[in-house]
């Protein structure tokens, strides 16, 4: 690897598998396997805990206390950032511009379990980010008061210390593919926060893999996603001393299967669901993998995906968002047949 930074452990063992997928396959006409990153051990897993890695070796090297970290009230990766806080004796906290949803349940169900704090601010209408950044500034100030050496996470842990979690995966996909001999497969990833993404692209790029790369964006991809994903490739190369280059048409980032909004209920998205889980017994969540196994359902319906093409999908975990309550309520009308109840 050219590039290499410290990090601690908390994928524990590695690497991930890469599975065949028959029933899938066979029914799809293409070759589909699945790299298992929700299998990482702790905090129920996911995509984070390779990005985490890295942040926490920086966190405790700044004097970390606690972790501070922003999302969706449902976020995996604060769930994620709560799991890598209890491992190593650290408080955590998340931070949420999102509305109570009634209930303790899905991730945030887990925060608690994990003791982490989740901070949620009412949207009053102000920009959010004004929002974001004034509750930030008062929740670090709060544990700052209480002697803690708060260390802030960017949403997703996508930042230049994060993105190596995805770099080193790249290498780690790499290795696989050409041990199972398909080289000359496309890896296809969902794309939020883009850290994912990314460090699959430098990774794979500055090291000369062989293997494609699709993302599938999971929320509306507007200016500011064309402009950010360049501005973090610049950063990232620049911190690492890439020999790579690259501008906006060389991110094969496919934008148009977001159904319309971030982790919004969608039919087509928990049909996805059901075919992943009935075929191959593999739970997709409904906020990223299942709109990602449903973008891909679609391109291979329109010919994006031709046939007898090797896929690697990456499974980034998700799975408490099957739990959260606008989801659970419409798999609930659509699963009720399947109880019976006897007198
Ligand atoms: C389950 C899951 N998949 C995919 C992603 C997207 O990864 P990234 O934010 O690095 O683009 C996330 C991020 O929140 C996630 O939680």
């Amino acid at each position: 690897m050219l590039v290499k930074k410290e990090k601690v452990s908390l994928l524990d063992f590695n690497p991930t598998p890469i599975n065949y997928l028959p029933s899938l396959s066979k029914e799809l006409g293409v070759e589909l396997f699945i790299k298992r990153d929700d299998l990482t051990l702790y905090g129920a897993g996911g995509n984070k805990m390779r990005k985490l890695e890295y942040i926490l070796y920086d966190a405790i090297q700044k004097g970390a206390t606690t972790l501070l970290t922003v999302g969706g009230a449902q976020t995996n990766h604060g769930r994620q950032t709560a799991a890598a806080a209890a491992k190593y004796g650290m408080k955590c906290v998340i931070i949420c511009v999102d509305e109570y949803p009634g209930e303790i349940s899905g991730n945030i169900l887990l925060d608690g379990i994990l003791n982490a704090e989740v901070v949620l601010k009412k949207n009053d209408g102000r920009a959010q980010s004004v929002q974001l950044a004034e509750t930030i500034a008062n929740v670090k100030a709060r544990y700052e008061d209480l002697g803690e050496i708060v260390y802030e996470i960017p949403l997703g842990g996508s930042d230049v210390v994060g993105v190596m979690g995805y770099y080193e995966g790249a290498v780690e996909i790499t290795a696989q593919a050409k041990r199972l001999g398909i080289e000359d497969a496309t890896v296809i990833t969902g794309v939020g926060s883009m850290g994912t993404y990314l460090g699959l692209y430098c990774g794979f790029k500055n090291e000369g893999s062989p293997l494609g790369l699709t993302g599938i964006a999971i929320l509306p991809f507007a200016d500011y996603q064309d402009k950010r994903i360049v501005e973090y490739f610049q950063q990232v190369k620049q911190e690492y001393n890439l020999s790579i280059d690259a501008s906006r048409k060389d991110f094969n980032i496919e934008t148009s299967y977001t159904r319309g909004a971030y982790n919004n209920p969608d039919f087509n998205v928990r049909q996805a669901i059901y075919r992943m889980a009935r075929s191959e017994a593999i739970l997709l969540d409904p906020c990223y993998t299942g709109k990602v196994f449903a973008g891909v359902l679609d391109m291979i319906g329109e010919g994006k995906i031709r046939k007898g093409e090797k896929i690697i999908l990456l499974h980034t975990g998700g799975m408490p968002g099957l739990y959260t309550k606008h989801h659970r309520l419409e798999f609930e009308k659509e699963l009720i047949d399947h109880i019976t109840i006897l007198e």
